[in-house]
């Protein structure tokens, strides 16, 4: 295999993002991928993202409107799916069947149960499935990380409090809303979405989760037009919620969110240590995408540049090539370099279905808890014992 081949489907807002790493990569001298093939049910969003990949591109992709096409054609090895939620297991499981490698946008699937059956389909078959969770390989988490259990500058973390409170209703007359706020074809609302990167997060820093208590809020249930699937519905996704989250080594989280806020907004990360504190500089879903600073018990600052400097100096060649290969920094290309050298050297990759039923559980356990008002056991919800919020969408897409 020289170059390997990859196609994207869904080339709505996210894949952008997705062909922006790529160049990247591309820019700083990557050869061992090309993107041939682009798949959307809207022309004009696949025809946008051609012309951005010609750009540092010599071979134009093919456009396909349908994705049996794209299957038949047999131009890929593999495709990185950019589509809603709701169609994550239904073009997922049919590319693995034709022995395709995949790697699907967050989260894995709407439901732990179909999420089960992509990760079967992949292991019975030999093939690649990875899931584009981009946070953690960005430097700044990967230098906390290495913070929390190299470094040791705060001691063990105790607690933390991540509040995000916004005055920010959805716009239902977007099509990538649209599908956003309905339950069947989201499996949730902001808990699934951004909350994913928390929740990947989290378990990479943490490890195992004992349970969680989470309460929900629907404000916000307005009536969407034009839904797919569905054609008008009304909104049905939390869009506050307060979670208690506690692992089994004892560390306690607060993980607070409302976009349902008017008039007030607040983006609150801190991570409460032995003997100081990390503050999240950015957005706090995507925690320390932006860095973070460390304040010391005697209120000394260890400056987020500061961190990554000396974590990057800590690196061997080796390590350093691992994590950031062609000297990228970008979450969507570093996990496209990793993807494409998994399906050429058969490798497994770092965050793999396995990992994206993990994340799941996590958010699900928030559902779980909130149908039940009570907290649940993680080990319950990710073993299917508990399994309340998520039957509807189970039975609607007909899951067994
Ligand atoms: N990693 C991140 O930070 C991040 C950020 C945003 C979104 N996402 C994820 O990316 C995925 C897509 O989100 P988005 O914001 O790009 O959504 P979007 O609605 O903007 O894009 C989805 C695209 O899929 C196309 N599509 C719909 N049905 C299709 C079909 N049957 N065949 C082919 N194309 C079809 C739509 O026309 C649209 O262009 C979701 O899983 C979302 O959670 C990840």
């Amino acid at each position: 295999m020289d170059k390997v081949r990859i196609g994207i489907i869904g080339c709505g807002g996210i894949s952008k993002c997705h062909i922006d790493g790529v160049k990247i990569l591309v820019e700083n001298g990557c050869k061992e991928i090309e993107i041939t093939a682009l798949c959307d049910e809207n022309k004009e969003n696949a025809k946008e993202k051609k012309n951005l990949i010609m750009q540092f591109q010599k071979n134009e992709p093919v456009i396909f409107s349908d994705f049996e096409k794209v299957i038949s054609k047999k131009i890929c090895d593999g495709f990185v799916l950019c589509l809603p939620h709701f169609l994550h297991h239904t073009v997922g499981i049919e590319l693995l069947k034709n022995n395709y490698h995949i790697m699907i946008e967050k989260p894995l699937a709407l439901t732990l149960k179909i999420g089960k059956k992509l990760v079967e389909e992949a292991k019975k078959r030999n093939l690649v499935l990875s899931i584009a969770e981009n946070i953690r390989r960005y430097l700044g988490p990967r230098a906390i990380k290495w913070v929390i259990e190299n470094k040791k500058y705060i001691g063990n973390i105790r607690f933390a409090l991540v509040n995000l409170v916004i005055d920010s209703p959805f716009d239902y007359t977007k099509y990538a809303m649209k599908w956003r706020g309905i339950k069947l074809l989201s499996g949730g609302g902001m808990i699934m979405d951004s909350g994913h990167h928390f929740a990947d997060m989290l378990l990479y820093l943490f490890g195992d989760i004992e349970d969680i208590y989470c309460e929900i809020r629907r404000y916000d249930e307005r009536m969407i037009e034009e839904v797919p699937f569905l054609k008008k519905a009304k909104a049905d996704v939390e869009d506050t919620w307060d979670a208690l989250i506690k692992f089994k080594n004892g560390i306690f989280i607060n993980w607070f969110y409302s976009r349902s806020t008017p008039g007030f907004n607040l983006n609150f990360g801190l991570y409460s240590g032995e003997s100081g504190a990390i503050k999240d500089k950015g957005f706090v879903f995507h925690p320390f995408q932006n860095g973070a600073d460390i304040i010391l018990k005697d209120g000394k600052i260890v400056k987020s540049e500061e961190i990554e400097k000396e974590f990057l100096n800590s690196l061997s060649d080796e390590e350093k090539e691992k994590l950031f290969p062609y000297n990228c920094y970008d979450g969507f290309g570093l996990e496209w370099i990793e993807f494409a050298r998994c399906i050429k050297n058969g490798l497994k990759p770092e965050i793999d279905g396995e990992t994206g039923l993990k994340i799941i559980s996590f958010c699900e356990s928030c559902y779980e808890s909130d149908y039940m008002k009570l907290p649940v056991k993680y080990g319950d919800v990710y073993s299917g014992k508990i399994e309340n919020y998520q039957k509807e969408i189970n039975m609607f897409w007909k899951i067994e």
